[in-house]
């Protein structure tokens, strides 16, 4: 499988040390905890790949992962995690913009949010941005593994449901179940990625 070999490449704590803008890269964004690096560890298939930790706040830097010399997978530090200064956070938000602003290889973002608590107020702005910027986003609502399976079906026609103010004729929207745990929904998001990185 393509996603397995995945390595880690360097952390960025500023944008000055982003490694060069070319080929094509898919970034995991989502609230503090909700499961990125979970999911990237999932789909590469490697269990200790991206750090991840009970308690939010974990990753505090843009980590890259090298697929193959031309696509890259992207872990985001989350938003929305208050145990930090406001220097620091702002500093974060600062970056994060900048990334999402700048970055001509980004591709598609990977919007993780938690079944339970689906679209935040910060899950909704990031929808927006993507709307008004034209970035295609597809949705995992994961942690599907902590609901029956019938409320998480339901979960995710409300959710669909909602989606429609987030969507023009330009923009690319799309969402699913998943469970790092179960590995519910992997292929799924593996073809989403596929088709953004060109593989
Ligand atoms: P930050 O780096 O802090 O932004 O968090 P993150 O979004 O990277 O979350 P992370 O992957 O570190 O996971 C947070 C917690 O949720 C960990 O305890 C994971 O084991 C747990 N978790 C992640 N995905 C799943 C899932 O699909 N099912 C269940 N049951 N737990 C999950
Ligand atoms: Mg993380």
């Amino acid at each position: 499988n393509f996603y397995h070999q995945a390595k880690y490449t360097i952390s960025v704590h500023n944008l000055s040390q982003l490694p060069s803008d070319t080929g094509r890269e898919v970034a995991f964004a989502g609230r503090s905890n909700a499961g990125k690096s979970s999911a990237i560890n999932a789909i590469t298939q490697q269990k200790s790949l991206a750090r991840t930790s009970k308690t939010p706040g974990r990753t505090q830097q843009i980590i890259f992962f090298e697929l193959d010399e031309k696509r890259r997978l992207i872990d985001l530090p989350g938003y929305g995690y208050a145990k930090v200064s406001i220097t620091i956070k702002q500093h974060w938000q600062n970056t994060l913009e900048r990334y999402l602003q700048t970055r001509d290889s980004l591709r598609g973002l990977i919007l993780l949010m938690d079944i339970r608590h689906p679209l935040t107020d910060f899950d909704k702005n990031m929808l927006l941005w993507c709307q008004h910027s034209a970035m295609p986003v597809h949705i995992l609502l994961t942690k599907a593994d902590k609901l029956s399976f019938g409320a998480s079906k339901s979960a995710l026609l409300q959710v669909k449901a909602q989606l429609t103010q987030f969507k023009t004729e330009s923009s690319e929207i799309s969402i699913q179940l998943f469970s790092s745990l179960k590995l519910t929904g992997l292929e799924e998001a593996r073809s989403v990625l596929d088709g953004w990185l060109g593989v």
